[in-house]
């Protein structure tokens, strides 16, 4: 049970360099098993949930080699259409493998990754599309069992909504299949971009790219890729809400600004100077100017480019810290306020009415360091900034929460002035 430990109210400065995205990653990695051969993928993080799916694909047959940020994933030998509970309960993102394996071997037989903290996370939409694309789905004992005769058939599928994994999963079913298929309200999550760009590079016929309607013209093969992984936009965001938090000033490097359009909005609108470069982002105050001065601001979580959800949690205690009162509506995930409870343990004050939450801040008064529970990977980046604004020691527990999806954080903050050590026991 590894802690995360931070001696607060040190304010965070100069700049951090932002690693690939997970949550591009993932479905890269998994689309490496649409074509045999030797694929390329460069700017992949070291997290806890890439290993994960490197060891759910090394289930099915492909080996990897990493060498710094660079993976190569070999899918030659693809022959096993099998994903375990084992790999794919310790993280639901595993249901990526599902379309590929299906369009390269005509059978896929993956665990149903189940709910998680955040909510009920259903496959439904998943599933419901491979059916349009011609396969037969079976769910019993805990597993979706797909099969088709052949290859896949194009076809037009209407998301009820968009879902950026569903999207990904029926992305790369529809580009094997024998003709045309068309996604609509299909998500559109720069992750997706990175998906496509990756697939068209293979030798995928896809138009549409960055909007909810993708139409994919099935081609009989693909070739290996070599891609990079575009750079962790919601890492990014953590990294500008710490530094705010601690009122310090800094930049991220390594990003791209117009992926966070909804944030910066936000930012800005709370008093905070925020300067976008090509690739970097910076964050100060104006003159005299501290986190008690900023001006809560209300957010309402929405799909891409809306205000991202998985940035709401640490918005949340970055509101904790202002002046006023912030209404934040969760609209995505049904039970994502689980570090409400651990946040108010640091004397924060939050009122919860269903997917609502009104923050009260703290102002002058600020936050108190507390032991609190890791339960998600962004409500535990949420108690990490927190946990850095707060006066005296915060301890974390769980934190392997977090290294699912933030690469050197202990390094990476230590480099901004923090004082955080972790403590194995
Ligand atoms: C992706 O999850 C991300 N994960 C999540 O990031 C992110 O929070 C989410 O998109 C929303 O932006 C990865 O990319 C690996 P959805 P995903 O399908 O694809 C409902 C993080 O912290 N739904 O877009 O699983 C669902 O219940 C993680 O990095 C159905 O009803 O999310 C939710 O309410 C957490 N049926 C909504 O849609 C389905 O078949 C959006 O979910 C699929 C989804």
């Amino acid at each position: 049970m590894d802690k995360l430990f931070i001696e607060g109210g040190k304010s965070l400065n100069g700049s951090v360099k932002i690693s690939g995205a997970k949550n591009a990653a993932l479905p890269l990695m998994a689309a490496t098993l649409l074509a045999p051969g030797k694929h390329v993928l460069r700017n992949v993080p070291d997290l806890r949930d890439t290993r994960t799916l490197l060891k759910v694909m090394e289930e099915l047959g492909a080996t990897s080699e990493r060498n710094g940020d660079v993976l190569t994933i070999d899918a030659t030998h693809v022959n096993n259409y099998e994903a375990s509970y084992e790999l794919v309960r310790t993280m639901r993102a595993s249901v990526l493998v599902l379309g590929p394996l299906v369009a390269r071997l005509g059978r896929a037989r993956v665990s149903r990754p189940g709910g998680c903290a955040i909510g009920d996370r259903p496959i439904n939409l998943h599933v419901m599309g491979l059916e349009q694309l011609g396969a037969t789905c079976i769910q019993e004992s805990g597993y979706v069992d797909v099969k088709v005769d052949g290859r896949l058939t194009g076809n037009t599928i209407h998301f009820d909504l968009p879902s950026v994994t569903g999207t990904e999963n029926l992305l790369m079913a529809a580009v094997l299949a024998s003709g045309t298929t068309i996604l609509k309200n299909a998500a559109k999550e720069p992750e997706i971009g990175n998906l496509v760009d990756m697939l068209l590079g293979m030798g995928a016929k896809i138009e549409g790219r960055d909007t909810d309607e993708l139409i994919i013209h099935g081609v009989e093969e693909l070739s290996p890729a070599d891609c990079a992984i575009i750079p962790d936009r919601i890492e990014a965001g953590t990294y500008l809400i710490a530094i705010a938090a601690t009122g310090g000033a800094g930049t991220v490097t390594n990003c791209i600004p117009e992926h966070l359009p909804a944030l910066l909005n936000k930012l800005r609108a709370t008093g905070l100077i925020i300067d976008e470069d090509e690739n970097s982002i910076s964050v100060s105050y104006p003159e005299g100017k501290g986190v008690a001065d900023l001006q809560c601001i209300d957010i309402q979580t929405m799909p891409y480019p809306g205000y991202a959800t998985d940035l709401q949690a640490q918005f949340m205690a970055l509101m904790s810290l202002a002046t006023g009162s912030a209404v934040i509506d969760e609209t995505i995930f049904e039970n994502r306020f689980m570090h409400v409870a651990e946040l108010e343990r640091m004397n924060a004050i939050i009122k919860i009415k269903g997917s609502t939450a009104v923050v009260t801040g703290k102002g002058e008064d600020g936050l108190v360091g507390a032991p609190v529970m890791a339960t998600d990977l962004r409500a535990s980046s949420s108690l990490v900034i927190a946990g850095l604004a707060a006066t005296g020691k915060t301890e974390i527990r769980r934190i392997y929460h977090l290294e699912r999806g933030y690469e050197k954080l202990v390094d990476k903050l230590t480099g901004l002035g923090a004082k955080v050590w972790k403590e194995s026991s």
